[in-house]
């Protein structure tokens, strides 16, 4: 399949329908992903980065379809990740002397990857790379996400090629933002930057500021994954510009792992707590054990607060549990509160524990939490009412 995206671009990617997993097994993909190829022609050919590797002899089918490859006079890589930079061994194999346009650090990188040395030609913020009518600008963007990263700005046409940033995992034939359901493509949007790109938030913003400060018009933003924007391009743009200022809507995020009930009864009872004092509040509730841990990552990333609660097990926490708590001291949250809880029988660890590793990520707890001991009863349950009560009034 190719697609013309208009008189001069062709998307000539691979829709990945069945893919579920990302990232091996760390991001999970319910609607599948794309990975986004384009064909530029002007009085030279340009191909802008390929595809993943177990895609690569269907690309290099399709895109012998669409153009002879002697004909490509420049390969831009603008980020070297396997999942775009996959099929350069085949097609290298075919036009090895053909330039490939990229950061001295995406040469790293591809080295790395695929131990070839290739005809690189390096490039930074402001290179322009003349061919014909147009030119390609190109944009460092270190960090967004890996220390290869650049954008690449097509004149004339006035599309920026974005690679990861703006993307989204979502497959879709439709593929562009005014044709696609607009819940779904956000999303999407949202999980891919709040478990992708929270980390590099300050950069982002100070990208976008370096981005925006060029005053170069933009009628497209074509990523690397999902959907193009082409309607109304800088809408996400202003989206990411309020997603890299410490995002929260009016929402918290309850996530706990239970062995026997108990600590899913205390974080019932909390809900009900934060409800009877914070009426507009919207609560999410998980049970991390069996809960799709990106899932979980986007709603904390849109919650005011996390309260996190487990068992204690082993003088520990919950194997689920520690694993939530380790992914989010990676993700480098800003501005929330925390909140802990759990049930134990014997010594009851659990709690301090969760304080602990809720303040090494970050979070500025609301206080020590509550533990109970056994199954709550209805004096139990009431502490915890109280203590979402607290909660609810903190968060006010
Ligand atoms: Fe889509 Fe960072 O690769």
């Amino acid at each position: 399949m190719s697609f013309k995206i208009n008189d001069s671009v062709t998307w000539v990617g691979k829709i990945d329908w069945a893919l579920r997993k990302f990232h091996g097994d760390e991001y999970s993909t319910h609607k599948g992903s794309s990975y986004n190829s384009y064909l530029i022609r002007d009085e030279k050919t340009v191909l802008m980065d390929t595809v993943w590797r177990p895609f690569s002899k269907e690309f290099m089918q399709n895109l012998k379809k669409e153009i002879d490859l002697n004909k490509i006079d420049y390969i831009i890589v603008n980020h070297a990740e396997p999942d775009h930079s996959g099929a350069l061994p085949d097609l290298m194999k075919e036009i090895p002397n053909t330039p490939i346009y990229c950061t001295k650090n995406a040469v790293k990188s591809i080295k790395g990857h695929y131990h070839q040395d290739w005809n690189f030609v390096e490039v930074k913020t402001g290179d322009k790379l003349n061919i014909g009518k147009k030119d390609l600008i190109f944009v460092e963007a270190r960090m967004l996400h890996w220390p290869d990263t650049m954008f690449s700005y097509l004149t004339g046409d006035n599309i920026l090629f974005s690679n990861d940033a703006f993307g989204q995992h979502y497959a879709s034939e439709l593929m562009f933002n005014d044709l696609v359901d607009k819940a779904e493509l956000y999303q999407e949007a949202t999980k891919y930057y709040a478990n992708i790109l929270t980390p590099f938030s300050k950069l982002v913003e100070n990208k976008i500021n370096e981005v925006l400060s060029f005053n170069l018009p933009v009628d497209m933003i074509c990523p690397s994954h999902g959907i193009i924007w082409r309607d109304n391009p800088l809408q996400i743009v202003n989206k990411y510009m309020e997603w890299a200022k410490d995002y929260q809507e009016n929402q918290v995020t309850i996530v706990y792992d239970t062995m026997w009930d108990a600590t899913r009864k205390m974080a019932e009872a909390i809900s009900e707590g934060i409800v009877a004092e914070n009426k507009s509040i919207a609560i999410k509730q998980f049970n991390s054990s069996h809960s799709d841990k990106n899932d979980i990552v986007t709603e904390v990333f849109k919650s005011k607060a996390v309260i996190v609660g487990s068992s204690t097990i082993n003088k520990g926490i919950l194997y689920s549990t520690a694993g939530f708590l380790e992914q989010i001291k990676g993700l480098g949250f800003k501005n929330k509160k925390g909140g802990v809880f759990g049930s134990y029988g014997w010594s009851g660890e659990s709690t301090k524990i969760i304080c602990e590793d809720l303040t090494k990520a970050g979070f500025d707890l609301i206080d020590e939490g509550i533990k109970v001991l056994w199954e709550p009863d209805e004096a139990g349950l009431d502490i915890c009412r109280e203590y979402g009560r607290k909660i609810g009034k903190a968060l006010l």
